[in-house]
């Protein structure tokens, strides 16, 4: 049997591009030749399968967490390698399904896969939580901004309780502005290691308005590069993507001097 990797993606705030990143970081790993299949996690506000372009599919989720359908009859191939397990996205479909049965559906679909990437809802609440209890390592998503460090901070502070351990952290919708917190800051004040740093890229959203992953969208997009490179360092090889601009050291802002007031530990 293949060695699987569980990884949920996961931060407190929403909307920093969780599910982008397991889209296109399972659309990177085929493209790399390895076979990666995204669970859709978030029950109540489902999205995965807005970001590939599978409407109305008759099983989902949410019909094997209700027990009325067997998970291998939720599983959609969408590329070569690439498969995805919606979620649906009505509100009856919400109701029936039990949450307790997503340990069992992991553990069906890690068969056969290289990776299992599990996209996961944003905040830190029990549907929240419990991706992050069931998969192998947790991988945190961030954007450069004073709230969404401060969130998935906590989200870091919970996989550690958990006893789940942290691949590290992507930045997503990076910039290299004044606003923004450096990168490296961010490392620092996360405690982990910045393993991906994506850049804002109108492209994401074009993508995402035409139903694609920007991978399969337009593959030569800044975004799509980095996508690529992070899927290399993911399987053991070099990253070939660099921004040096986003990587550029800056003077300790005011911001990230008040995220690590903020953090101190006690
Ligand atoms: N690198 C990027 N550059 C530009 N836009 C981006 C980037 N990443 C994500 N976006 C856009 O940001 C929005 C939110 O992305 P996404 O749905 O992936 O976030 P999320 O964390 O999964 O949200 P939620 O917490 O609601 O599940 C989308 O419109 C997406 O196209
Ligand atoms: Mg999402």
């Amino acid at each position: 049997m293949v060695v699987s990797k569980v990884i949920a993606v996961a931060s407190g705030k929403g909307g920093v591009g969780k599910t982008t990143i397991a889209v296109n970081l399972g659309v990177a790993l085929a493209l790399h030749g390895k076979k990666a299949r995204v669970l859709d996690a978030d029950i109540a506000m489902a999205n995965v399968s807005l970001h590939v372009g599978l409407d109305d599919v008759p099983v989902t989720l949410h019909e094997v967490l209700a027990g009325d359908a067997d998970v291998g009859d939720a599983i959609y191939r969408v590329v070569r390698n690439f498969e995805v397990v919606p979620c649906g996205v009505t509100l009856s479909g919400f109701q029936k399904a039990t949450p307790d049965r997503l340990r069992d559906v992991v553990i069906d679909l890690i068969e056969g896969v290289d990776y299992l990437i599990i996209d996961s809802p944003p905040g830190l609440n029990r549907d929240s939580i419990l991706p992050i209890a069931i998969a192998e390592e947790v991988l945190l998503v961030a954007n450069p901004d004073i709230a969404s460090i401060i969130d998935t901070a906590k989200t870091k502070a919970i996989a550690d309780l958990i006893g789940t351990s942290v691949y590290g952290a992507v930045i997503n919708k990076a910039t290299f502005s004044e606003k923004s917190v450096a990168v490296t800051e961010i490392g620092k004040t996360l405690e982990t290691e910045i393993v991906a740093v994506i850049p804002e890229d109108p492209e994401v959203r074009r993508a995402l308005m035409a139903r694609r992953p920007v991978l399969l969208y337009n593959r030569k997009a800044p975004a799509s590069r980095a996508f690529m490179s992070f899927a290399k360092r993911m399987i053991g090889e070099t990253p070939t993507y660099y921004d040096e601009d986003l990587f550029r050291e800056k003077e300790e802002s005011i911001l990230s001097r008040f995220i690590k007031a903020i953090l101190r530990k006690k």
